[in-house]
């Protein structure tokens, strides 16, 4: 196992508002402003905080609820000499197949982040999936089934899909077997939607990547947190949610900056990268709560859209934002899933050969 990290919920609280004691705080303003909450522990009162890494390090040192992993978060873990074990067991347990390595990481890594949370696990199905109902079902099917030799149930599991209509059939089909999924890449009104027609356990509207696209059409450096449109989404989608009565949870995730997480504290759940958690963590202060079941009543409703597959299309390709994410992310997912299959190629070529037996 690597070396951890202290824990911060006790340790870090302590340290952070020590070095945040002004000068002329005596013992007693001390005490007070020691005894302070930090942003990150009001916001745990209001939202359920899931770490968006694959470091398990991190999971270990900020103990969320769940954690989430991408293809990219994945790279970046097996890149990290601390976890070289674990790429190296994935490519043993493989046995020379490319293809099965890859979802043995996934699905290693996934085991070791489950040692540190009480919760659940996102485990993302290959991108070149996107396009493919019965491919992503049952490579989801797949994921599962290893989790399962490891003694890990499917209650611990979110098979993480793209939310484009072949996977949302896909997580209909596998919510119905008890294979609970995140559909993720959720840019837009029409992805959340038809995710909760399908019935899925929980779905990923993203804020970052909404903020992102605006900020390079409109030529800005920064859109304010009152007109975030990727805070707006996931308000409008949370709305809508809890007007209908959706089971579905939703989960506020790809942040920029501290300010999108606090404006949408109340959210089922929030995921957060270890970076922002660490900030949030430093900053003393309340956090009130901005979504809300009540609060959701009183914003203008919006009729419940029952979308097949011709309206969803047509009123997802309407908006040219969620279409360029939607495309861009499935891309950048599968390059960072190649270039993890080149080091696990590489890795294999240099490992030394196991002798015949006899
Ligand atoms: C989590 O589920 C997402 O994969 C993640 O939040 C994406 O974040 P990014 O936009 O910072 O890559």
């Amino acid at each position: 196992m690597p070396n951890s990290l202290p824990c911060p919920d006790k340790e870090r609280k302590a340290l952070t508002f020590k070095f945040l004691t002004p000068l002329w705080a005596g013992p007693a303003e001390a005490v007070i402003i020691s005894r302070m909450t930090s942003r990150l522990d009001s916001l745990k009162e209001h939202s359920l905080v899931v770490a968006d890494t694959g470091d398990i390090d991190a999971v270990e040192r900020w103990k969320p609820q769940d954690a989430t992993t991408n293809p990219s978060l994945l790279l970046a873990a097996a890149q990290d000499p601390r976890f070289r074990s674990l790429v190296e067991r994935s490519i043993a347990e493989a046995g020379g197949d490319v293809a099965a390595a890859m979802d043995a990481l996934a699905v290693q890594f996934g085991a070791e982040i489950l040692k540190h949370v009480p919760g659940r696990v996102s485990t993302e199905v290959d991108a070149r999936l996107s396009f493919d109902t019965q491919g992503s079902s049952e490579r989801a099917r797949r994921l599962i089934g290893r989790y399962e030799k490891l003694g890990i149930g499917p209650e611990r599991i979110l098979i993480k899909l793209a939310a484009t209509w072949e996977c949302i059939r896909a997580a209909r089909m596998l919510e119905r077997e008890g294979i609970h999924c995140n559909m993720t890449l959720l840019f837009s009104f029409a992805q959340a939607a038809a995710c909760a027609e399908a019935g899925v356990t929980l779905i990923s509207p993203f804020v970052g990547r909404i903020y992102d696209w605006h900020k390079q059409h409109r030529q800005v450096e920064d859109i304010p947190i009152e007109e975030d449109p990727g805070v707006e989404s996931v308000t409008r989608i949370y709305n809508y949610y809890k007007n209908h009565g959706f089971a579905t949870q939703v989960m506020g995730a790809s942040f920029r900056k501290t300010g999108q997480i606090l404006a949408l504290a109340g959210c089922d759940l929030l995921t957060i990268a270890p970076d922002l958690l660490e900030k949030l963590a430093a900053e003393p202060g309340e956090v009130p709560r901005r979504l809300s079941p009540a609060q959701a009543k009183v914003s203008a409703a919006i009729e419940r859209r029952r979308l097949d597959e011709t309206s969803f299309r047509w009123l997802f390709n309407e908006d040219a934002m969620a279409s360029d994410k939607l495309s861009e992310g499935i891309r950048r997912f599968d390059a960072d899933a190649r270039k993890l299959e080149k080091l696990v190629v590489s890795l294999a070529a240099a490992a030394p050969a196991v002798p015949e037996p006899g």
